[in-house]
């Protein structure tokens, strides 16, 4: 094992040699250890777990703060849970008192996946794990390992979901549609974009699909901050500028708060619904795609991806290390290690079959 040589000087050095050899006798092992090398190394069981989401503006970011809260806590852990409300400086901050509260893991799922660099170095010198929680953190080596649902799969997932949704309720094509995308904080938004532009852009261009406003870039379709709000304004215009006098038939969205948003200002603009995707199975869009509103969603379970981080967590805790990543993502700084859950289509047709095991989904459709 090789010690990590950190700002605290050769006196604290020497104490995690002492401490590294005294725990190696008890079984449990707790220092400056660097965090690449931890197989073998370990730390407490009952030690402080940090987690910082970026905020609590979508169901599933909600379901993560209880879930880390509970099940941290259920496998020993001392868990410190908070949300960064998007702000940067925010996330920072709730990050540096993880650090000085001694937490051996650090969970972050990034407001803004490139700001993170400086904190997550402190957090590194001082022998902390750093696990990307959804979102891949960017452009720094202060990263161990990150734990998601493919957002390239997911977008592709979406893009196809539009094309079937057309063919089963609009007829026969061409359609006119419009884009959106996420947040362009969020290295998934334009992950989850690109992912579904490799499904639509062969359609678009064989005249297929009509984008009729022309914004078929990310730049133009992306919503700041995921705001619910700013999408359904950018619907509206959309359609007071180019659909005064057509039919709009399908829309891709990149997750469901913004489904629903765009479903609104087409009722309001007196269209025939759309076909509009989606993305995290939230309560409200799930009774909607039951009562044939919002077409399609894409459900990445947070039970599993909680689940899956705490596994890690274990791994990391008793010595084991982690496991062999199923791929690795280029971060701009490393190969980061990813761990992959599957995204799911959920329509009104497989509802019931892909929430068989989800009670309280279960529960909406009826
Ligand atoms: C998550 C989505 C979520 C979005 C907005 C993304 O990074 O993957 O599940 O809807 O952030 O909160």
């Amino acid at each position: 094992m090789k010690l990590k040589r950190t700002k605290l000087g050769t006196a604290a050095a020497l104490l995690a040699v002492g401490a590294l050899a005294l725990s190696a006798c008890s079984g449990s092992t707790r220092g400056e250890a660097d965090p690449s090398e931890s197989a073998g190394a370990g730390f407490a069981a009952d030690a402080t777990i940090g987690v910082s989401l970026p905020w609590l503006g979508t169901q599933n970011w909600k379901e993560a703060e209880t879930l880390f809260t509970k099940d941290l806590k259920d496998a020993g852990f001392n868990p410190l849970v908070q949300a960064a409300d998007n702000k940067v400086p925010q996330q920072q901050q709730q990050i540096e008192a993880m650090i000085e509260q001694g937490a051996k893991v650090i969970v972050v799922g990034p407001v803004d996946g490139t700001q993170l660099g400086t904190v997550l170095e402190t957090a590194h010198d001082a022998g902390v794990t750093v696990i990307g929680y959804d979102r891949l953190i960017e452009n720094t080596a202060a990263v161990d390992a990150v734990v998601q649902f493919g957002s390239i799969r997911t977008g592709e997932l979406q893009g196809q979901s539009l094309l079937d949704g057309l063919a089963e309720r609009k007829g026969a094509g061409p359609y006119n549609i419009e884009l959106f995308g996420g947040g362009p904080a969020d290295p998934n938004a334009p992950n989850f974009f690109k992912g579904a532009m490799s499904v639509l852009q062969p359609k678009i261009d064989d005249g297929t699909l009509v984008v009729v406003s022309g914004q078929t870039d990310f730049t133009q379709a992306a919503t700041q901050d995921w705001d619910n709000a700013k999408a359904q304004s950018r619907m509206d215009s959309l359609l007071s500028g180019f659909y005064s006098d057509k039919k709009i038939d399908g829309v891709l969205s990149p997750n469901d708060g913004i489904a629903r948003a765009i479903l609104t200002a087409s009722e309001q603009a007196g269209q025939e619904l759309p076909v509009v995707t989606g993305l995290d199975a939230e309560n409200e869009s799930v009774v909607s795609i039951w009562e044939g509103k919002q077409y399609s969603t894409v459900a990445k379970p947070t039970e599993e991806l909680v689940g899956k981080t705490i596994d890690l967590i274990k791994d990391l805790q008793s010595g084991k290390g982690l496991p062999t990543p199923d791929e690795t993502a280029d971060n701009g700084k490393k190969d980061v290690d990813v761990y992959l859950l599957d995204p799911v289509v959920v329509t009104k047709a497989n509802a019931k079959e892909v929430f068989a095991n989800d009670p309280a989904r279960l529960a909406l459709l009826k």
